[in-house]
């Protein structure tokens, strides 16, 4: 293929169907928001220059593409319908040459090959403008297509102005164009409002190529999942459903067990290697993780990365974190941003760790919070620990050095350090730094007075 052309992402629209303070394109379909599917795939094929038009709550959705560099905004001031929407690039587009590649912000489904289709097609017949088009058994709220005696495409009439005759059409549009530069802006100039919705369509621009002998050309996809536009909250929960479909069935190919696929939610981004088994309820998002991990039932994980043969077990968060080798955390245990923990390590039930570091073969396995913490080899912190890193005001470092035991039901009042190998005992509430292999105990020295227990009953 040599056909680069610019591409042009319409997404000025309030989306009023989705009866929303969000604009329509920030709505999230599996955990990402609409528009940036749309600019994965602009960035996924050949281009000159990606750009998006903006609108209503157009500084929203340029904050939220921060994160792609090199893409272009324009802005259309008032919400006057997609031929509209194209003119608010006509500015930068009319001075390129070539081609450009129209995508909707609201359609996200599409699949790179099947746009390369168009753009192949579109470069081969040399078409002043190509649209993708797909039969629906429902094509209610769709523009149909209009073809003549010889099949070919001569107009698109939306929904609203058509008659009951061309409701009829199963045939619609995609709202996927790929136009040549100049045809394109000389035939938007000429279009006018003068419909049911008052509105500038693009979708007029076809009739107005067709009058002037262009050549216009329709490619029917054929899988019509693809073309789905996201008008409504319906739509919505059904593109989710298409690409977590996608994204579970790419996972099991390669060699993942999903136990319970169509409740295991994976976002586009997260890598994960063979043999790894996923229970139902899961969600991850933004993930490594390597061959041999199991992660139970209704787990959460973000931002993270597991190594070989890590083990997340039920109702697990892990967020930005890293687990090493056959680490375990859970069940119902919480890592919170920055924790990093080494191979062999175990966070049992109901620990939560923050932005803390556990050596190799550490262990915390019961009711503990860990917070701004550097955990030795080998450390046992017993049930109830508790670091007091926070005292109103600033956090504070706990140290754990190598092969310390601490007692359960112990507290590190933060800064504090202790020396490797230390013993804690149970009890304890450390607030001075320890030197290696001491024993510690700070708590208040036991009574014991045989036979008052009977006497304080009888009296009592
Ligand atoms: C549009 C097509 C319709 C097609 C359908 C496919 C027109 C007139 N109709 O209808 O033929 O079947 O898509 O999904 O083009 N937008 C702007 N500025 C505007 C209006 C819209 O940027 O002034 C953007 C929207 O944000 C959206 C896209 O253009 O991303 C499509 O607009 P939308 O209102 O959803 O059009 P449909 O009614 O779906
Ligand atoms: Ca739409």
């Amino acid at each position: 293929m040599n056909l680069s052309p610019h591409i042009l992402i319409l997404a000025a629209g309030q989306g009023k169907r989705m009866k929303s303070e969000l604009p329509k394109v920030l709505h999230e379909v599996l955990f990402q928001p609409m528009i940036h599917h749309v600019l994965d795939l602009a960035f996924a094929i050949p281009h000159s220059s990606v750009s998006v038009v903006i609108g209503h709550g157009g500084n929203e959705v340029k904050k939220s593409c921060e994160r792609y560099s090199n893409v272009q905004f324009f802005e259309q001031k008032e919400q006057r319908g997609t031929a509209d929407a194209v003119k608010a690039g006509q500015g930068f587009l009319e001075n390129q040459t070539g081609h450009v590649l129209v995508l909707s912000g609201d359609v996200i489904l599409l699949r790179k090959k099947s746009v390369e289709k168009l753009l192949n097609l579109h470069e081969s017949e040399k078409a002043a403008c190509s649209l993708v088009t797909t039969l629906l058994n429902n094509p209610t709220g769709y523009g149909r297509i209009l073809r003549n005696e010889k099949c070919q495409v001569v107009g698109i009439r939306e929904e609203a102005d058509s008659s009951d005759q061309e409701k009829k059409i199963t045939e619609i549009n995609a709202g996927i164009y790929c136009f040549e530069i100049g045809a394109l802006f000389n035939s938007l100039s000429k279009i006018s409002n003068q419909n049911r919705q008052g509105e500038f369509y693009l979708t007029d621009v076809i009739e107005l190529l067709v009058q002037q002998n262009a050549k216009v050309i329709g490619v029917p996809f054929e899988d019509s999942e693809e073309t789905l536009g996201i008008n409504d909250r319906i739509a919505l929960a059904e593109a989710e459903k298409v690409l977590q479909k996608r994204v579970n069935r790419f996972h099991m190919e390669n060699g993942v067990t999903l136990q319970g696929a169509d409740n295991i939610w994976i976002d586009t981004k997260t890598e994960i290697a063979s043999d790894v088994t996923i229970e139902s309820g899961v969600r991850i998002r933004k993930s490594k993780i390597a061959s041999h991990c199991r992660i139970e039932a209704n787990s959460r994980i973000e931002r993270s990365s597991l190594h070989m043969g890590a083990k997340i077990r039920q109702g697990t968060v892990i967020d930005e974190s890293t687990m090493g080798e056959k680490t375990t955390v859970g069940p119902y245990a919480h890592l919170r941003p920055g924790s990093q923990l080494g191979c062999d390590v175990k966070i049992g039930n109901f620990v939560e760790v923050k932005k803390s570091t556990f050596k190799d073969g550490a262990k915390a396995s019961h009711l503990s919070y860990i917070g701004d913490a550097e955990i030795g080899k080998e450390v046992n912190l017993g049930c109830g620990f508790i670091t007091c890193n926070y005292d109103g005001v600033t956090k504070h470092k706990t140290v754990i050095e190598d092969g310390v035991f601490v007692g359960s039901d112990s507290q590190m009042v933060a800064p504090v350090t202790l020396g490797a190998r230390s013993y804690v005992a149970s009890g304890t509430t450390v607030t001075k730094s320890t030197p290696p292999e001491s024993l510690v105990i700070g708590r208040v020295k036991q009574v014991t007075k045989p036979g008052y227990a009977k006497k304080f009953l009888k009296k009592t």
